[in-house]
């Protein structure tokens, strides 16, 4: 089996998510590559007994990113820090020659995101993915299979969103993500935006404009030293647009919703296609079940198939028990070792979002903060080619 030596910048929740994905490789059946965890940094030094005590294989521990990326045992490196960031150091990753895994949204905000594209660009070599893992949930892959069989007919209609509510709570001290200057103007766009759209982005459905309502309801948070401190993030958007399926030509309406105080919801990723021949929904509220409804003359029935935990990447568990999160991030980061060996995914949807897909969503977040700011129907710019 071919090993890919990473080096983690970041070690908070996502650098640690990655760390105990690489952990449990073994639950894999028949990877051909594996993730090796050999060089971490993060800013505080507290990150780093969790990862002496749990990995102790890792041979380099730093502060400063440059220091890893200057490492040549690292092949291959996750970036998870804050928004800010991530145009410095994705940029000097692409620089370093190693093979990149950002998070999103690729950048803090377009400019960012060219920046960190055009450096791509001036590398070539270097493999580069956004992580985004809902998408591995077994009830997404059936929407895939569909859309891939061209089995929705002419679509009629699509609504994608990703619903939280931790930020319905007053009281929830402030942190980076709410802060402005780290997160970026997108807000909750931002934070949950490319989640929802990787996969209608991959199906080649793709927004021409966009009417935006973006919602800023908790204006301030406390600020954990007994004062309050100004929260000027979006904790909500709804963005409809009009959309093209490439593969037809023809035009529907596609809802994203993103929000942070959704109340009820915890985490729910939902997709909903609806079209003639058969319309699909799957929500990670009820993440074993996809709602099906198969249409060719005659009484229309909706289904629902139990999808259970049949995997893009064949695991130790058996396709009739229960998926989640965790497993979720063990099929992405599958992926993306395929995709760095093999150059190509393993299916059309079981890829990582592209460099070209977190740009995209980029260029709509733009256009929605636009037609927010000006209560317009703007236009979002297309992608090249
Ligand atoms: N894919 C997902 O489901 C998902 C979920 C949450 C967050 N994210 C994304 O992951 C990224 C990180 O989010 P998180 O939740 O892990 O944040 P976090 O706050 O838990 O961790 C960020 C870490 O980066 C470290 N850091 C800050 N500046 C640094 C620097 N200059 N050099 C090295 N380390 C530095 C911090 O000390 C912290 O440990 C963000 O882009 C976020 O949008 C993705």
């Amino acid at each position: 089996m071919k090993t890919i030596r990473f080096g983690l910048i970041g070690c908070g929740l996502m650098g640690r998510e990655f760390a105990s994905a690489a952990a449990r490789w073994c639950h894999l059946l028949d990877a051909d590559a594996r993730p090796e965890l050999v060089a971490v940094c993060n800013r505080g030094a507290g990150a780093f007994e969790w990862f002496r005590r749990h990995f102790p294989g890792i041979a380099q521990y730093t502060h400063d990113y440059r220091d890893l990326l200057a490492n040549p045992a690292v092949d291959a490196v996750y970036v998870a820090v804050p928004h800010h960031l991530h145009c410095e150091v994705y940029c000097a990753a692409a620089a370093a020659e190693k093979h990149l895994m950002g998070e999103k949204p690729f950048g803090i905000d377009r400019a960012a995101n060219t920046a960190i594209l055009d450096a791509l660009e001036r590398h070539p070599n270097v493999f580069a993915r956004c992580a985004s893992q809902w998408v591995f949930f077994p009830g997404a892959q059936r929407i895939g299979d569909l859309i891939e069989r061209g089995a929705f007919g002419q679509v009629l209609e699509v609504n994608t969103g990703f619903l939280h509510s931790g930020d319905l709570d007053p009281n929830r001290p402030i942190n980076w993500k709410r802060r402005i200057e780290h997160n970026g103007e997108y807000g909750c766009m931002g934070d949950l935006g490319l989640h929802v759209c990787c996969l209608p982005f991959r199906a080649g459905w793709i927004p021409r404009n966009v009417r935006a309502l973006l919602s800023d309801i908790v204006r301030e948070r406390p600020d954990g030293r007994g004062g309050m401190a100004p929260c000027r993030t979006w904790d909500n958007a709804t963005l409809l647009c009009e959309t093209l399926d490439s593969a037809t030509g023809s035009l529907f309406p596609w809802t994203v919703k993103t929000q942070r105080i959704a109340p009820g919801h915890k985490n729910t990723w939902y997709i909903e296609v609806y079209g003639t021949k058969a319309s699909a929904r799957f929500s990670t509220l009820d993440p074993k079940r996809l709602d099906l409804l198969e249409y060719a003359g005659g009484e229309q029935v909706w289904g629902a198939v139990q999808t259970g935990h049949e995997t893009v990447f064949p695991t130790i568990t058996g396709p009739n028990f229960e998926f989640g999160s965790p497993d979720a991030i063990l099929q992405m980061w599958a992926a993306f070792l395929h995709e760095l060996v093999h150059r190509a995914p393993l299916r059309p949807f079981a890829g990582c979002a592209t460099p070209a897909d977190a740009a995209l969503s980029h260029r709509l977040f733009t256009a929605a903060l636009r037609s927010h700011a000006r209560g317009s129907v703007e236009a979002v710019e297309p992608p090249a080619g």
